[in-house]
């Protein structure tokens, strides 16, 4: 995993651009083909994903995950919890530099492997973490903490999901990202998940943090 990010150079665009001065300079999201190398590896993947205890978090205390959808009727808001992670670099509370998320010690070999498959996807494309988000539903929202492109992939056996953009003038377009990757500016541009009919869907983002 590389730290500098040429990305970063895009700061203070990127800035006006959440104000909502510079959309038309935010690229259009795009939706690029898996390729068959890279087939073996998801199954790898999917397999990892359905064999561990997914770590989890609590929502209504974790002001960065606010948006989440708690499709489950229940009295006990407070105390629900998501299957979701992050692993490589995370925001250590109070800190200002990026540290090792604890999930790198915890599952190594599934690092190696979410790493490998970008690589074989996009050599050139560079990020600091990966979350991974299990039967997770979002609500329109923008990555506050992100800075340039991310991609997104939604993996599984399911049937809908996707991604919800909604652009600066109110229309939104879903993007089928089932087995296929988003690269989209999740800073700028306001997205949702859309829901999932049936199924599991893994969604699995890499994203450069501030
Ligand atoms: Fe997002």
């Amino acid at each position: 995993m590389r730290n500098q990010n040429p990305q970063q150079k895009r700061v203070k665009n990127l800035s006006l651009i959440s104000e909502g001065k510079n959309l038309e300079d935010v690229p259009s999201p795009k939706l690029e083909d898996v390729k068959d190398k890279e087939k073996p590896l998801i199954n790898i993947l999917l397999s990892y994903f359905k064999n561990i205890k997914f770590p989890t978090r609590n929502p209504s205390k974790d002001k960065s995950r606010k948006n989440v959808i708690i499709e489950e009727a229940t009295d006990d808001i407070e105390n629900v919890v998501i299957d979701a992670f992050a692993i490589g670099k995370v925001r250590a509370y109070n800190r200002k530099e990026l540290a090792n998320s604890v999930n790198n010690k915890k599952f190594p070999d599934m690092l190696l492997l979410l790493d490998r498959l970008i690589k074989l996807h996009n050599p050139r494309f560079t990020y600091t973490t990966i979350q991974i988000n299990k039967g997770v539903q979002t609500t329109y929202h923008r990555d506050k903490g992100n800075i340039g492109l991310s991609y997104c992939i939604g993996l599984g056996d399911f049937v809908g999901g996707g991604v919800i953009v909604r652009f600066a003038d109110g229309v939104e377009k879903l993007y089928d990202n089932h087995n296929k990757w988003l690269y989209y500016d999740g800073h700028s541009l306001e997205h949702a998940s859309n829901k999932v009919k049936k199924g599991l869907r893994y969604a699995v983002i890499y994203f450069t943090h501030f």
